[in-house]
């Protein structure tokens, strides 16, 4: 059992798409551990994606990730991390296949719909950076 995190991307928030998002993962038999709609502001997004920093697309990631309300959930289950990148599939929606959430919802690297954590590492450094509450105290 491990969790991960998951930021549905503005663009995808403003399409509509959470409900059906979210539902993917629900039907995998994915545990929604915590859930919130959120404006992620700059400091949050630099420490989020600061392996990134430096990157030719990163000013444009920051500005993209800004520009309006975002939805962050963290999700358990059987190695929750594999499943979810299993069900978002490849970073390009060009290259994910039907199927996948990217596959089915997105057309552009810069608006590729979801983030998830790559490892059980990032997500624990990204659940308390996207959740501070749930921070084991
Ligand atoms: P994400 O999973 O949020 O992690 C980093 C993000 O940077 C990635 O999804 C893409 O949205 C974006 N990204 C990664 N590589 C590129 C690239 N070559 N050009 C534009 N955006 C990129």
């Amino acid at each position: 059992m491990n969790q991960t995190l998951v930021v549905i991307k503005p663009q995808a928030v403003a399409r509509g798409l959470s409900g059906k998002i979210m539902a993917r993962y629900e039907e995998k038999g994915l545990k929604l551990a915590a859930v919130k709609l959120m404006q992620a502001d700059r400091d949050l997004l630099a420490q989020h994606y600061a392996e990134h920093a430096g990157k030719s697309f990163y000013d444009n990631l920051l500005e993209t990730m800004e520009s309006g309300p975002v939805l962050a959930m963290v999700l358990e289950g059987a190695d929750a991390v594999t499943a979810v990148r299993m069900l978002n599939g490849a970073t390009d929606p060009l290259k994910a296949s039907p199927g996948t959430i990217r596959g089915d919802f997105g057309l552009e690297m810069a608006h590729n719909v979801v983030h998830a954590s790559d490892s059980i590492q990032s997500a624990q450094r990204e659940i308390s950076l996207w959740f501070p509450e749930m921070a084991v105290k």
